[in-house]
């Protein structure tokens, strides 16, 4: 938690700073993130998730618990779960989500009988915790559609468990309207990217938006894991992991301009393809020429530099060590282990145990030895990204 009080009235300068940010952020997941950590932090709510729509649908997306973070090493595995809630009144979340009318609920096992929807207690047992009070807010935009809900659980009163206020219901409702219209727009930037990234690289109707996905996600693990170490800052943490997500997506955006001959080739690419195939890097980069948001810097950089060898012995600019931008080192190893661990038109995927060696053994080589470290240190949530993005 950062260190900004909890104010004990809903302060106007404060809401307006809080709508002002969440305004500034592009990522999906950066705002979910940011949203949840900013309920919990005015409830000092131990936990929370946030659940977005899809048709008859609530999707698991977004989830934290302070408690959980503190007993299990590889937490962050539980960000990339999956699973799903059908909007019915049967279940808290999907009565918040049909009805469009909040819940706040002091404990979760002594809800009666005259009400429709009862407590799930499965993530529970399966993790060891007891979720106490519950309250759970409808995500509603100005179009009175219901894009999702926020639910925040067990606030903390010194160290013991205790129920909402209504001050909490107001401000968690605010904080609600205003995200809304803020998560509508960054689907809207998912949805771009990965409609730019299917024109690049998904004209193989084998491919899929998968491996971007996976790549971003994998480059913010190890990205957060190296800020962690080198104690930067929970807020320049989060800023760069928002800009950070995209443009590690976006890092092959150049082979736009590669031919189908080239790209698709069931088989090795000769000398004077591969050639062509480089050209990728600034392409990708003069896509993002010209523009100045830090988003655009990021991208531009990540296109051109992700194909350097920590060696010096890599394209197109042969640099070496300190002279390849972090974020390129991170997204050097993060698209390699995509690459090797799955199948492609010209190659079969390889054993996991062959990829790990491979990684340890290019150490100093291909990759940056902190980038290596870090993504062992993570590798079990790069596991669970795989399982969440599958080809
Ligand atoms: P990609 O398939 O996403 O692969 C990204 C990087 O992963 C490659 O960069 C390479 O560093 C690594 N990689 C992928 N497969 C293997 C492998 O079997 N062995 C090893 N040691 N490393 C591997 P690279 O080589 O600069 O290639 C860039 C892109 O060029 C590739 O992206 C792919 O789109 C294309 N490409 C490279 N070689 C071939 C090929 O032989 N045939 C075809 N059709 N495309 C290729
Ligand atoms: C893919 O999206 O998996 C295909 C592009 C690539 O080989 O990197
Ligand atoms: C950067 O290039 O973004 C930072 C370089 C580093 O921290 O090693
Ligand atoms: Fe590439
Ligand atoms: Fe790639």
């Amino acid at each position: 938690m950062s260190k900004s009080k909890s104010p004990e009235c809903l302060d106007l300068e404060n809401l307006l700073g809080i709508t002002e940010e969440l305004n500034h952020i592009k990522d999906i997941d950066s705002l979910l993130d940011h949203i949840l950590h900013n309920a919990r932090q005015f409830c000092k709510a131990e936990a929370g998730s946030i659940f977005l729509r899809e048709k008859d649908h609530l999707i698991f997306s977004y989830v934290q618990n302070d408690m959980l973070v503190k007993r299990e090493k590889n937490y962050n595995k539980r960000i990339y779960d999956k699973f799903t809630i059908p909007i019915n009144r049967e279940s808290i979340a999907g009565y918040v989500a049909d009805t469009g009318k909040a819940l706040k609920i002091d404990d979760v096992y002594i809800i009666n009988d005259t009400v429709p929807y009862s407590f799930n207690s499965s993530f529970d047992e399966m993790s060891s915790y007891r979720t106490k009070s519950i309250l759970t807010i409808p995500l509603i935009t100005s179009r009175d559609n219901i894009t999702g809900v926020i639910q925040i659980i067990n606030p903390q009163l010194g160290d013991d468990v205790t129920i909402f206020t209504d001050l909490h219901s107001q401000y968690v409702t605010f904080l609600a309207n205003n995200a809304s219209v803020a998560i509508e727009r960054a689907q809207m930037t998912r949805e771009i990217i990965l409609r730019m990234i299917r024109m690049a690289e998904l004209r193989d109707p084998k491919e899929t938006g998968a491996h971007v996905n996976r790549v971003g996600a994998y480059s913010i693990e190890i990205y957060q894991r190296i800020a962690q170490k080198r104690g930067d800052s929970p807020e320049t943490i989060r800023h760069t992991k928002d800009h950070l997500r995209i443009a590690a997506m976006l890092h092959d955006v150049g082979k736009v301009a590669i031919s189908d001959s080239i790209l698709k080739k069931p088989a090795r690419l000769d000398d004077d393809e591969f050639t062509i195939m480089q050209t990728h890097c600034a392409s990708g980069a003069d896509l993002f020429d010209g523009n100045v948001s830090e988003l655009d810097l990021l991208s531009a950089r990540i296109a051109l530099t992700h194909h350097e060898k920590f060696d010096g012995s890599g394209y197109p600019n042969a640099l070496e060590g300190g002279q390849i931008p972090l974020p390129g080192r991170i997204v050097a190893l993060a698209d390699v282990y995509d690459a090797l661990i799955s199948k492609r038109v010209y190659k079969e995927e390889w054993p996991d145990e062959e990829v790990l060696k491979y990684i340890t053994d290019q150490s100093g080589i291909h990759f940056d030895p902190e980038v290596v470290e870090a993504f062992f240190d993570v590798h079990e949530v790069l596991k669970a990204v795989g399982k969440r993005y599958p080809d």
